[in-house]
């Protein structure tokens, strides 16, 4: 029983085993998926993905590098496949600062539009922010987000940074970092949260734990996840399981 609230299978990286790799899921105990639109493509990649299988719930958004291409004319399709059934968030949206492209102008008008969406259609919302604590921090408090919440997935600032979401009730999302030896900052943030406001994620293909690190990220690997955080938290490894799939359930909506 693993919520994975994180994920991207439309990427190319797998192509060549996709079906077969979501399939082998269930067996695993991974019982529920979200996949994370990031641009236009991916979106519509995410509706497909959700449409052919029953345990993917779909997430749609534009990921910040990616703003230049929105339009009035894509956004209110954006607007309109939010009644999609299984459609559970807006996102990933965002600031990302490190890439830093396009100009920050551009991808703040976007976030903001965005967060103005979820809170129209009453949606959480799935934050990517990176190198951008303070504006991000600054815009979702003007925003008002907390109304509907979300999570700061692969959340990678400090522990005050963390006080504030978890604060304002948002979840934390967790994936393959806190597995990492040097990941003290992260090991601290999770030691301090409430484990009723963690998520597990992976970001896959994305950032795989030890010991799979550097390789091509799955759901597969959240176990490896989870027991780092059972281990920090001096936790049972079957009930930080639970909690995290409770929440979210919670968060997304959905009824199990
Ligand atoms: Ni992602």
């Amino acid at each position: 029983m693993i919520f994975e609230t994180h994920a991207h299978y439309d990427d190319e990286a797998f192509h060549e085993d996709r079906e077969q790799l979501l399939n082998s899921l269930s067996l695993e105990g991974i019982d529920y998926v979200v996949n994370v639109g990031a641009s236009i493509e991916t979106t519509k990649n995410t509706l497909e993905l959700m449409e052919k299988y029953s345990f993917i719930y779909g997430a749609v958004g534009v990921h910040p590098s990616e703003t230049k291409e929105l339009n009035e004319e894509n956004f209110n399709w954006l607007r309109n496949i939010t009644k999609t059934p299984k459609v559970v968030a807006i996102g990933e949206i965002g600031l990302d600062y490190y890439w830093d492209t396009p100009e920050r102008d551009i991808q703040k008008v976007w976030f903001d539009r965005q967060m103005e969406l979820a809170k129209e259609v009453k949606l959480p919302a799935i934050i990517h922010s990176r190198d951008a604590a303070a504006d991000t921090l600054e815009m979702i408090k003007a925003a008002n987000l907390k109304d509907v919440g979300g999570v700061i997935h692969c959340f990678s600032y400090g522990k005050e940074m963390a006080k504030s979401y978890l604060d304002m009730g948002f979840f934390l999302g967790i994936g393959g970092v806190v597995t990492f030896k040097n990941a003290k900052k992260l090991k601290e943030v999770v030691e301090y949260a409430p484990i009723e406001q963690i998520l597990l994620e992976t970001d896959c293909p994305y950032l795989s734990p030890e010991p799979n690190r550097g390789k091509r990220n799955s759901s597969l690997n959240l176990p490896y996840v989870a027991t780092e955080i059972a281990r920090l938290k001096g936790m049972d490894y079957e009930d930080v399981l639970a909690i995290t799939k409770k929440n979210a359930l919670k968060m997304y909506q959905i009824k199990d």
